[in-house]
């Protein structure tokens, strides 16, 4: 790649090998034809994949509810799957596996179906039907790819709620989805820790009706509570005659829910955003294809956890859909050194990295010689989401890990949207900070709260202006949330996605970060209504208000106010406790990294707290309108 001096900006220009090599070359004319025809475009896309049966429309838009690929049936499993063993895929290695004590572990193709196909029978003897919700709550092991799997072969819902999180987000999780299953572990490894999941599961089941049986996977092998009719070890599930290998694939529609993955949004609780079979599947596979450019000898690594939508999309399905070599490491980037990721690069020969600003930013911390020990000459492309990536981030992920050859795809995209919506393709000339350009299909813009595109350089509300297959169809149980939250924003019918963004005279988005009372904490979404209610559960704290500050490696930290009840007084002792009761409620990233003790938070006269105000004193930056404060 070269550099040059474009307008006087900092542009990254690919090299002509990864031209030459690119799947797909010419955006600014096929990107005109995808928006001037999306159904075509994603009809072309929709038939490289397997249908049990074509589908009938491509897109039935009745706003803002949206049906992709109407009455065509299919499963992601049939296409994540099935359809390699048939070809030499069968034997290709679908996953690689590394613990964070070394334990390694490899699954072909043919190993992975026999897997999911027995665990797949597992849950139908524990009663799963089609439509059933499961929750699964695991480390980061084959198991956990396994369950999502399995769960979506017979037409079952997988719930997956991240091993990070504790007791009470894994509780509201459980309740909403009203799952009959839970799948867990004994434990699972974070740095050189363990994390203790069926201690949490238990506390959360306890208080959930709907669990009628808890699976476990023995990954520590210490002792823990059993319980006699309700839980059973996933190993001794699959020896039984009933895990037998063979299991048909259930014939979906395309409109039937995969997932519904929970996700911090602006009130105390979480929605569950919908996924649905068809379309997703179409559009995860169509970007991973273009943007990561994957060839069939290539090994790609995504550093995310299933537990989010990002290890969702680029662990699990568009990988195995793309009958890829997908790696999967359990534990943490410094444990035992900090060269562990590029440790990992260079032992199983990664040619795509995809990683995150903070995970970059933490690395970068240490140090070029802990990268230098290891030869990461196999890597030909690099990405990064979950936040914006500072500039010197960026730089240095270009430099110190891509050697200068490797672009890196900054993909800016949601939980909502199911995968890449703003993001650079291989040839794009990149400029380090901005996610690009929109994918293809996708219809974006950056406009004022009357919906009117604001000037180039200014500031204003990302928005997405059409339907696109993998957006989220609903909020469980609450279509008038998704309604409101996602649509009703901003005038125009227009999706809103809560991010300001920035957009230059040549078309490329730069991503400013959110709009509303979500936290990005080292790229980890979080509600400041969560972590407020998870603080006011603890008997000393009478009200309590979050907010976001600029951290140097987290991107964002959390920093709340407190003002204590009567009785209490403010003190160290106090300040470590309430850190430590956010984390047993919420999980370990909900941790405040500071916490001031206030008389009282500022309130407009209905009573809401004016979190804006605070930051805006916080960061000494101007108050802004103040009128509706109460004196
Ligand atoms: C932020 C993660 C800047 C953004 C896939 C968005 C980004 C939120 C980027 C969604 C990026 C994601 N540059 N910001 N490349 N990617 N974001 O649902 O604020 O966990 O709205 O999905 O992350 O977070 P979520």
């Amino acid at each position: 790649m070269t550099v040059s001096d474009n307008k006087n900006k900092d542009v990254y220009n690919p090299s002509k090998g990864i031209l030459d090599k690119a799947n797909i070359r010419g955006y600014e004319k096929l990107y005109q034809q995808s928006i001037k025809n999306p159904e075509a475009f994603w009809a072309g896309i929709a038939k490289e994949l397997n249908w049990y049966k074509p589908w009938k429309k491509v897109l039935e838009w009745k706003y803002p509810f949206a049906k992709w690929f109407v009455d065509g049936k299919t499963n992601i499993v049939a296409n994540a799957v099935d359809r390699h063993l048939t070809t030499f895929r069968r034997n290709k290695i679908a996953i690689i596996w590394e613990g964070e004590n070394n334990e390694t572990k490899t699954l072909s193709y043919y190993a992975l179906n026999r897997e999911v196909s027995k665990f797949a029978n597992v849950l139908k003897a524990a009663g799963i039907k089609k439509g059933d919700r499961v929750t699964i709550y695991m480390p980061r092991i084959p198991e956990q790819v396994i369950a999502m799997l399995a769960t979506a072969k017979i037409g079952a819902i997988h719930s997956v709620v991240y091993g990070g999180f504790s007791v009470e987000a894994l509780h509201a999780r459980i309740i909403d989805s009203a799952s009959k299953v839970v799948i867990t572990a004994d434990g699972g490894y974070m740095n050189n820790k363990i994390v203790q999941l069926k201690s949490i599961t238990d506390e959360a089941v306890k208080r959930s009706p709907s669990v009628e049986t808890v699976i476990v996977v023995k990954r520590i092998g210490h002792d823990i509570n059993m319980e006699s009719g309700r839980d059973y070890w996933y190993h001794d599930l699959m020896n039984l005659p009933i895990a037998s290998p063979k299991c048909e694939t259930e014939v979906m529609d395309a409109e039937d829910p995969l997932y519904i993955l929970y996700t911090s949004g602006t009130t105390g609780a979480p929605k569950g955003v919908v996924h649905t079979i068809g379309g997703y599947m179409t559009y995860i596979y169509a970007t991973m294809k273009y943007v990561f450019d994957i060839k069939e000898e290539d090994r790609w690594w995504c550093t995310a956890d299933p537990g989010w939508v990002t290890g969702h999309s680029y662990i699990v399905y568009a990988p195995l859909m793309l009958g890829t070599t997908s790696i999967m490491y359990e534990g943490s980037p410094t444990y035992p050194y900090p060269d562990r990721w590029w440790s990992i690069v260079e032992k199983y020969g990664v040619n795509v990295l995809y990683t995150t600003p903070t995970g970059i930013r933490s690395l970068m911390r240490f140090g070029e010689l802990w990268v230098n020990r290891r030869d990461l000459s196999s890597l030909r492309l690099l990405g990064t989401v979950g936040e914006p990536i500072n500039p010197e981030a960026w730089r240095w992920y270009y430099r110190v890990i891509g050697k200068e050859k490797c672009p890196i795809m900054d993909t800016w995209w949601q939980t909502e949207t199911g995968g890449f919506m703003i993001t650079p393709l291989p040839e794009t000339p990149l400029r380090p900070g901005s996610a690009a350009k929109p994918f293809f299909g996708i219809v974006a813009d950056v406009v004022d709260e009357k919906g009117r595109p604001v000037s180039p350089n200014m500031e204003g509300s990302l928005i997405i202006k059409k339907p696109w297959p993998g957006m989220l169809r609903t909020i469980y149980r609450d279509p008038e949330r998704y309604k409101k939250v996602y649509w009703e924003k901003i005038p125009g019918n227009v999706y809103t996605t809560g991010d300001s963004a920035k957009k230059d005279e040549d078309g490329y988005i730069w991503i400013i970060g959110r709009q509303d009372d979500v936290i990005k904490v080292s790229g980890y979404r979080l509600g400041t209504a969560e972590i407020e209610s998870a603080l006011v559960s603890h008997p000393a704290v009478a009200e309590a208000a979050a907010i976001g500050k600029p951290h140097e490696i987290k991107g964002t930290a959390i920093k709340v106010f407190v003002v204590l009840r009567t009785g209490f007084s403010a003190s160290d002792d106090l300040m470590d406790e309430l850190r430590s009761h956010v984390a047993k409620e919420l999980g370990p990233i909900a941790k405040p990294e500071e916490i001031q003790f206030v008389d009282s938070l500022p309130k407009t006269r209905s009573g809401k707290i004016m979190r804006r105000l605070l930051k805006a004193r916080e960061l000494g930056m101007p108050e802004g309108d103040i009128s509706t404060l109460e004196e």
